[in-house]
């Protein structure tokens, strides 16, 4: 088994090689001046069970180009089997056409994927499950709700708990965690009545005096999760905490979601922590790398994944 680290999330990489055991294989990634991307394998990876690790996180279209180019490297070097782990896959959330004359560019990285050479995919909590039906290799994606699982046990320690979807298309992952924590669920439902009249936050269910968990895929602006806070408070939730696995988290968004009454934050380490996520005092980093490693070496081994949750 081989595991090599792209650029995106080095440290997540680190993580995955302790836990799994496995030295990070040596590779020399540089730009040249126009910013072409080069990789060099450094080591025989003829024969081999490898893993590249490489969420296409911030600069999303850089850390996609070097996936792709690290994929060619590895075929071309004979490697068995190559598997794409791509903790976060960005472009996601282009999952379907929005109007006329538009793209489907998370159906477009897949094949971009596929044509590069991957045997397979190990990625996690897409942001829309159909999006494994982009690929015709087998895609393994997992889920973090057992992660937040035993995180908010520990956090909240039986206290009465309601989980809450921030909007329609997240109540599937919503309802998933309430039941595996016991919990009520409730939805936020936005509406623009008429174009140009500001969005109405209906909260279905019933959040008065609760602690309130919303959950989501993504943080990006912190817009969804900030507003659906205050719709929250609004209806009288004693308190707001948020677990979000991808902390896309662009532009002004940590100090959007310090300055709301969201009380705390857990991202994962699928997307690797500015400075400014570091420091946050609302935003909290918990790690998937014993999740993403033990899957990798259950694919390496030919076992099961999906009794992993
Ligand atoms: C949307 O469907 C996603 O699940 C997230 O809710 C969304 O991407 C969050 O974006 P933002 O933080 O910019 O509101």
């Amino acid at each position: 088994m081989k595991l090599i680290a792209g650029n995106s999330n080095i440290v997540l990489s680190e993580h995955i090689s302790n836990y799994l055991d496995v030295p990070l294989t040596q590779c020399n990634i540089k730009r040249f001046n126009d910013k072409e991307i080069f990789l060099e394998i450094l080591e025989n990876i003829r024969g081999q069970d490898t893993f590249f690790v490489q969420s296409t996180s911030y600069p999303a279209n850089d850390h996609l180009m070097e996936l792709l180019i690290a994929i060619d490297a590895l075929r071309r070097g004979s490697a068995r089997r190559i598997t794409a782990v791509m903790p976060y896959f960005g472009y996601a959330r282009q999952d379907r056409k929005t109007g006329g004359r538009t793209p489907i560019s998370a159906k477009l990285v897949a094949n971009l994927i596929t044509a590069a050479g991957a045997d397979r995919v190990l990625t996690l909590e897409l942001h829309a499950g159909q999006i494994q039906g982009f690929f015709d290799i087998p895609v393994d994606n997992l889920s973090a709700i057992p992660v937040f699982k035993a995180h908010i046990e520990e956090k909240f320690n039986g206290e009465p708990l309601c989980v809450v979807s921030p909007d329609v298309g997240g109540v599937v992952r919503a309802r998933k965690l309430a039941k595996r924590i016991n919990a009520d669920l409730a939805i936020i439902d936005k509406r623009r009545e008429k174009a140009g009249v500001s969005e109405v936050m209906n909260v279905i269910g019933e959040v008065k005096g609760k602690v309130c968990i919303l959950v989501d895929d993504i943080v990006d602006s912190g817009g969804t999760l900030c507003n659906a806070a205050i719709a929250l408070e609004e209806q009288g939730a004693k308190e707001v905490h948020s677990y979000v696995v991808h902390g896309v988290l662009s532009g002004q968004a940590v100090e959007r979601i310090e300055s709301s009454p969201l009380k705390t934050m857990v991202i994962t380490d699928s997307i690797q922590a500015t400075e400014e996520i570091k420091n946050s005092k609302s935003i909290q980093q918990i790690s998937i790398a014993t999740l993403v490693g033990e899957a990798a070496k259950r694919i390496h081994e030919e076992r099961s994944v999906s009794e992993l949750f």
